[in-house]
């Protein structure tokens, strides 16, 4: 069977500028280039509300907020609901738990949104959102996307490693080695010209493989 890509085939690839959108959300309605100015963003999709993987994301998203604001960063959900399903949903998981969805989660029933992400996946499903990740920083550039199929649920510490390995590779002009996580040595990167690579070679670091792999702590 030909796979199916016409109409859904855009999908916002790393260092693009994030596609403006005003959606209806559960807290009104949101024009996204003027949300969040100067904060990094997690705008994230789920299949559907009231479903049990998505209950456990969301609710993972919404205990673990503080830690999103400790980073600057502002959450956004999304799925292919009504508003008045995600109102319902937000009720009732926190009537049932207690865990209140306290961002704002667009209610793409016409599909806009999802499609200009490339969270409508057609081939996964054509009718709801893949639970995708985007991680957008203050300029509304795109940082990293991920995207998870149906039927297997995100990693909360992972989606917060990744933004603050984001946060820190920018700051200090470094890079990030496997599993690297705070307070773990970062990489010097490697030399682009002679001086570099002898300064590589001469520099008193605290780890050093070659000249092409040197960690240093921060
Ligand atoms: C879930 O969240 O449990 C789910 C949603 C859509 C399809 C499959 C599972």
């Amino acid at each position: 069977m030909e796979q199916e890509t016409k109409e859904f085939n855009i999908m916002p690839r790393i260092g693009d500028q994030a596609p403006d959108f005003e959606a209806v959300t559960t807290k009104g309605t949101i024009k996204f280039s003027e949300f969040a100015k100067d904060k990094w963003v997690v705008l994230f999709s789920h299949p559907a509300d009231f479903t049990p993987v998505c209950t456990t994301e969301m609710s993972g998203f919404a205990q673990r907020k503080g830690e999103f604001e400790a980073l600057n960063t502002e959450l956004m959900g999304l799925s292919i609901d009504s508003i008045h399903s995600h109102l319902a949903w937000v009720n009732n998981v926190k009537q049932n738990t207690g865990v209140y969805f306290d961002f704002p989660i667009i209610a793409d029933i016409d599909m806009k949104v999802s499609k200009l992400y490339g969270m409508l996946q057609p081939n996964e499903s054509e009718t709801a959102a893949v639970r995708a990740v985007f991680f957008i920083d203050p300029s509304k550039k795109i940082r990293l996307v991920m995207y998870y199929p149906l039927n297997v649920g995100r990693n909360m510490d992972e989606i917060l490693r990744a933004l603050e390995a984001l946060q820190v590779s920018d700051a200090n002009g470094v890079a990030m080695p496997l599993n690297w996580k705070k307070g773990d040595r970062v990489i010097v990167p490697p030399p682009k010209n002679l001086d570099e690579l002898q300064e590589r070679i001469d520099g008193d670091y605290p780890e050093k493989i070659d000249f092409y792999l040197v960690k240093k702590d921060l």
